[in-house]
């Protein structure tokens, strides 16, 4: 994974805007995808208490332009319009996430049916328009109590996560398509405990690598619950995985991209797939290396029906820290459009890991500065961004590894965490002051490769 970039980029390849989803294999699962706090809203009711970020958005300066996901897109009163929505985009599938504290209020201990009752009435709403439900059980809002007694860097939150996934496993049952048990624990993990960027917020190496330890442990522990529940249901994880090429042939580069992609990439993928941190990074990492304790990568590495992928860019790595390679396209996050990096990943993980489930690509998309031009917004660029992703997972496909399914992140425009409401990422353009639903242009072109 860590390859030089050539001198020259290639040439664009022309826009596959004739793709339909009849060039994929029959059975090939397309969908969208959200999160609770990024759309639900409603944040006391129900019975619901505050998670981290509710705690982490009270704080000055944490989120860029002060908001929080209190109302958010008022998914929670508005659940069967956008059930709706969903259904008439023609998608077979919708991912979205159940809050923690809406459904295990202390954190541990008795179990809230209101929280649940939410979920039931989501999962079955979509049953009855022919849509697959898709749960992930923990995209981030973990309940503020246990953070209180140090989150994820305290080994219990791991069997408190385990309870709260039986609840919900026990509840949904077989009902439910896919449980992932974890939304990309590099985030919840480095992002939010090493890099500041994200709840709780500390700058702390130790404390991050002991957080992820503790949230794959946390899978671990929850896999074999949701099997007992869901036994028909499939089980696995969600990672966000990128490629992280080195920036040029030097042999500082080249050690700089292999660390990198150590530490975003094969830091979770090893575990999870070969019961093993990787060496090289591990020694890299050691003075703050996580507490492993015997057994526990044994259960980590425990067989899973799929791993989702949620992929947005590559890394360009030098000596230096990550570039942006000369006339690269950029989204509105500073991210580079690179679909290539899609197959590039994909090919990889096929080649790398001989214990690789079928893999969905549970995210991918792009947040553009959207405009409403009257009841329309055009937004070509995301039309563009989807098609050639798309493209480029066909490609993987082809050459044999074995994809399953789709999510566009994501149905709507949503508070994109430090980044507030300034960052689009949706099909659907929201209009926050009245809670109008928008179908953006690339929400029809969507639609049109769906029919
Ligand atoms: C990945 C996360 O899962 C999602 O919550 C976020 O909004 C998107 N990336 C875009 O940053």
């Amino acid at each position: 994974m860590t390859r030089t970039l050539p001198q020259t980029p290639p040439a664009s390849r022309p826009l596959p805007a004739d793709l339909t989803r009849r060039d994929f294999p029959a059975g090939f699962v397309f969908g969208v995808a959200t999160s609770s706090y990024q759309i639900e809203g409603a944040a006391a009711e129900d019975g619901r208490t505050p998670s981290i970020w509710d705690v982490f958005c009270a704080e000055p300066g944490r989120i860029s332009d002060g908001s929080s996901g209190a109302v958010a897109c008022d998914h929670y009163h508005r659940w069967e319009q956008d059930l709706d929505l969903i259904a008439a985009l023609g998608v077979d599938a919708y991912r979205f996430s159940v809050a923690w504290p809406r459904v295990v209020p202390a954190g541990r201990g008795p179990v809230n049916p209101a929280g649940l009752d939410f979920y039931e009435r989501l999962t079955d709403g979509l049953l009855a328009r022919g849509v697959q439900p898709h749960v992930t059980l923990y995209h981030w809002d973990l309940p503020a109590t246990l953070q209180d007694a140090g989150g994820w860097t305290n080994r219990d939150t791991a069997h408190a996560f385990a309870e709260y996934a039986a609840a919900v496993a026990a509840r949904l049952g077989n009902r439910v398509v896919s449980y992932a048990t974890l939304n990309e624990p590099w985030c919840s993990s480095i992002l939010s405990y090493e890099l500041g960027e994200h709840a709780p917020g500390t700058r702390d190496r130790a404390a991050a690598l002991s957080a992820a330890h503790h949230l794959m442990l946390g899978h671990a522990l929850a896999l074999p619950e949701i099997r007992r529940h869901a036994p028909q249901s499939q089980a696995g994880i969600v990672l966000n995985l990128g490629p992280q090429e080195s920036a040029s042939d030097r042999p500082e580069d080249i050690r700089a991209a292999r660390h990198a992609d150590g530490r975003f990439n094969r830091w979770f993928l090893d575990p999870l797939l070969r019961g093993e941190y990787p060496a090289d990074t591990w020694a890299d990492v050691a003075v703050d290396a996580p507490p492993v304790q015997d057994g526990d990568l044994t259960l980590i590495a425990a067989p899973m029906d799929f791993l989702g992928v949620n992929y947005y860019s590559r890394g360009v790595i030098g000596a230096q820290g990550g570039v942006l390679p000369e006339g690269a396209r950029v989204t509105d996050m500073g991210w580079e459009i690179h679909p290539q990096g899609l197959t590039d990943l994909l090919l990889r993980l096929n080649a790398d890991y001989p214990n690789l489930p079928p893999v969905y690509i549970t995210e991918n998309g792009a947040a553009f500065a959207d405009e409403r031009s009257g009841d329309r917004v055009h937004d070509p660029r995301r039309t563009e961004f989807l098609s050639t992703h798309l493209d480029a997972l066909l490609r993987a496909t082809q050459a044999g590894v074995d994809v399953r399914g789709y999510f566009a992140w994501s149905l709507m425009d949503n508070f994109e965490w430090a980044h507030g409401y300034q960052k689009r990422f949706g099909l659907v353009y929201v209009d926050y002051a009245t809670q109008e639903r928008l179908l953006k242009d690339s929400a029809l072109w969507y639609q049109a490769f769906l029919k």
